[in-house]
């Protein structure tokens, strides 16, 4: 990985850089949209690639179960499978001990799923996470983490954040074994819940580890918690992190978390909000976000946003067509879908011209007066 720090604000720790993969450059920051089972839902590869989008995301405990590693290594890999040219970075199923919690089990070997399909046991141990993530062939790949929920307290949390350092080593063997540290980076994955004792010795414990870790996320977060203790630990974490590798912060979407994220540091976000949202007729604007649903839209001629360059509104499709259309066809999934993901990559291009033009404090501020009090 290339990784170039191009400008920094002089106010904020928000800077902008250019991260060069095996599928080419992708400036910094950005957003990843999320295509959990190798489909972003609703649009082909091309249609991805076609809205600028040039780093996205898959998961490996989907992929694993279905197609599966056989399948993916008959086809070359994640990228040839779902036909997509650009960067691809997996998430390594860590998460989904708490988003499936009810399906797993987490041990020091590993975590424990049933299948949802056959009911089989599966072992997800940090080595086999490694192995289905080489199938994949991602140019990023996430070390298996042990995941709380931000809402646990007490022991548990001091045991997942020191599991999480135990399976990076693990990964980190695994991965430099492997042959393939010149086009797959491995990033690790600060823990240690909203306890800024456990934050700061999983910190150092990762950061020693630099130089087999090429970039850092920070996990745990964005899960119910205050926003003000989400953004102190943030905050601690893009402090002690090397200035020198790509910060990562997981499951953040919302566009004015990821606004303060980056003035904290952050280079990289994805989630599934704004993909999601647009599925419910939610779509995304720079003044605030509009319910398609509601029936004032249902004689607004107008698109979704007027100044919006994606094909949705380009194309002068109308918020009453959407309104028409968007309880009974895929369309208009699809519709909002181009526009939100255009929508966030519009806030990060704004941010990342901002910090080169030295006025993101003025974007932000701009960005906060606009965005709320808008429309709905
Ligand atoms: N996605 C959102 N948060 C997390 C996290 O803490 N770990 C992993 N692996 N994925 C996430
Ligand atoms: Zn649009």
């Amino acid at each position: 990985m290339q990784f170039e720090i191009l400008a920094k604000c002089g106010t904020t720790r928000a800077r902008v850089s250019r991260m060069t993969l095996a599928h080419g450059p992708t400036m910094l920051p950005t957003f990843m949209p999320v295509a959990t089972q190798a489909a972003l839902k609703g649009l082909t590869s091309h249609q991805v690639e076609s809205l600028g989008i040039t780093l996205m995301l898959n998961n490996t405990y989907h992929l694993n179960l279905r197609p599966g590693t056989a399948i993916l290594d008959a086809a070359g890999g994640a990228h040839e499978f779902q036909n997509w040219r650009r960067n691809l970075l997996t998430d390594s199923g860590g998460f989904q001990m708490v988003s499936l919690s009810s399906f797993s089990q987490v041990t020091e070997e590993g975590v424990l799923f049933t299948s949802p399909f056959s009911g089989e046991p599966t072992m997800l141990s940090p080595e086999e996470s490694m192995r289905i993530q080489h199938s994949i062939g991602a140019d990023i790949i996430m070390q298996l983490d042990d995941v709380v929920s931000s809402l646990t307290t007490g022991p548990r949390v001091e045991e997942a954040m020191w599991r999480s350092v135990r399976w990076l080593d693990r990964c980190i063997a695994a991965h430099d074994a492997s042959g393939r540290t010149d086009r797959q980076n491995l990033f690790a994955i600060i823990q240690g819940g909203l306890d800024e004792r456990l934050r700061s010795i999983c910190l150092d414990e990762m950061v020693k580890r630099k130089d087999s870790i090429p970039g850092y996320a920070v996990g745990g977060l964005s899960g119910g918690e205050e926003k003000d203790i989400f953004w102190k630990i943030m905050s601690q974490c893009t402090a002690k992190l090397p200035e020198d590798r790509p910060r990562y912060s997981m499951g953040i979407g919302f566009a004015e978390d990821l606004l303060v994220c980056i003035a904290l540091g952050i280079d990289m976000a994805d989630c599934v909000f704004p993909t999601r949202t647009a599925r419910f007729g939610v779509a995304l604007t720079f003044s605030g976000p509009i319910n398609l649903r509601l029936k004032k839209h249902s004689t607004s001629f107008t698109p979704i946003e007027e100044t919006c360059p994606c094909p949705t509104c380009a194309s002068q499709m109308s918020r009453a067509q959407l309104y028409h259309i968007v309880s009974h066809e895929t369309t208009a999934a699809h519709a909002v879908t181009q526009h939100n993901i255009v929508f966030q990559a519009r806030l990060m291009a704004g941010a990342r011209d901002a910090i080169m033009e030295d006025r993101f404090p003025a974007y932000v501020r701009r960005f906060f007066s606009t965005y709320f009090g808008g429309p709905d």
